[in-house]
Order: structure tokens, then C-alpha cells, then sequence
């Protein structure tokens, strides 16, 4: 069992940076077939719930060239939603360059595997009356990272170029209420799907008026 947020860190955590596939180079001969994972992830996830879909994408994620050749280059900020259903949502997310996102919660399991660039995380926890930050991880091409449904983290992209990442949730993502925090006071505002979404086209126009996309 995952472990509570308020017990100590957030996640377990595989580190593969620099597995067999990194270490053999940029290009993978095996190909990643998306609709293939989703099944692999619903089947996971019907057997044996999150600790079974983590083994799916740390499968998956291990050859991170790969799921680059099938997902291709990140070119802007995005989610590419390859599954929404009540009890799973996988997609693959992309981050600008120091992109950051503000702490948050998702009220149901998340699992995260890189496949390109790297990811921050900073965790967080309550404490009476605000947060407090408690750990933190880097993410690297290769890593899966699983987070308990009361965890709440905040992500950055620390790189000068894209990150990309699966991401996996046991629950409908997009239509569930949650929550962030304000970067600055830490005072906690809602969120769902589409602030999440709207967040992601203001850093694709910040990024344009920068002439950087
Ligand atoms: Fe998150």
C-alpha cells in the first residue's frame, strides 16, 4: 500500500534514468503502441489497481525513447488524453521549457513516468491554516513516480527544453472538483479539467509572445 502523504514522502519511486535503455542511446528498436498501454493499464488496473498499472508504466517508461518515437517531440505545453474513463485517465502530459504548474491535489491515485526531459516535484502537506512544503524528487527519463490520493505536489520543468510524462490517475481526472494553491500566499483555490487546461494555453500564449513556439 502507498503510503499517506502525512506519513512521509508522497511517492514510491522506481529510478530507471539509467537503465538498460538509457544507456543503450537515444534510439530504441522496440515500438510503443499506445492503444496497447491503455489495455495494459485498464487490465492493470481491474487485477490489481495502482501498485499494477505502476508495474505497466514502469515497464513502458523504461523504454522512454520509444514512447518519444510514438508520442513524438513535445512542440507546445499539452495533454494528449489517451484514456478517460470513472476509474482510469492516462495521457501524456508536456511542459515548456521552466514551465511551472502551482501545488495541487487530484483526490485519487496519480502515477507519473517521464519519458523525455525531467520533472520537479516539490510535496507538500496541511498543516493548520496553510501548507507546508516536505520532500521533493527529480524526475528523470525512465523514472515513475506514484503519489497517494491525498498527496498534493508542485511541478516543474527545470530544463531549457520540453518535458514529457505519462500520467495516470485512478478516477476521472477531468471531472473531479480539486484543489491548488496560490504560488505566492499558498491560499487554496479551486480547480478541475479546465483550469488545468486553460493554465496550459496561457503558457502556450506566454511562450508565443515570446516567439519561442
Ligand atoms: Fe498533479
Amino acid at each position: 500500500m502507498t503510503a499517506s502523504i502525512n506519513d512521509r514522502r508522497a511517492v514510491s519511486r522506481r529510478a530507471a534514468s539509467l537503465g538498460a535503455a538509457a544507456r543503450a542511446g537515444p534510439r530504441s528498436s522496440a515500438r510503443f503502441d499506445p492503444d496497447r498501454f491503455v489495455a495494459e493499464c485498464r487490465e492493470a488496473n481491474e487485477a490489481d489497481g495502482q501498485a499494477a498499472v505502476e508495474e505497466a508504466l514502469a515497464r513502458a517508461v523504461s523504454d522512454h525513447p520509444a514512447v518519444l518515437a510514438a508520442l513524438g517531440e513535445p512542440r507546445e505545453a499539452g495533454l494528449n488524453v489517451l484514456l478517460r474513463s470513472p476509474t482510469l485517465t492516462i495521457f501524456a502530459a508536456t511542459w515548456t521549457p521552466q514551465m511551472n504548474l502551482l501545488p495541487h491535489d487530484h483526490h485519487m491515485w496519480a502515477l507519473i513516468g517521464i519519458y523525455t526531459g525531467r520533472e520537479d516535484n516539490i510535496f507538500w502537506r496541511r498543516t493548520p491554516g496553510r501548507l507546508e512544503a516536505f520532500g521533493a524528487d527529480a524526475l528523470f527519463a525512465g523514472d515513475v513516480a506514484g503519489l497517494a490520493a491525498d498527496a498534493i505536489h508542485s511541478v516543474t520543468n527545470p530544463l531549457q527544453r520540453f518535458t514529457g510524462g505519462l500520467h495516470i490517475y485512478g478516477g476521472d481526472f477531468f471531472a473531479t472538483p480539486r484543489s491548488q494553491w496560490n504560488a505566492e500566499t499558498l491560499a487554496e483555490e479551486p480547480s478541475d479539467g479546465d483550469v488545468v487546461r486553460a493554465m496550459f494555453a496561457r503558457e502556450n500564449e506566454r511562450l508565443r509572445r515570446r516567439g519561442e513556439l
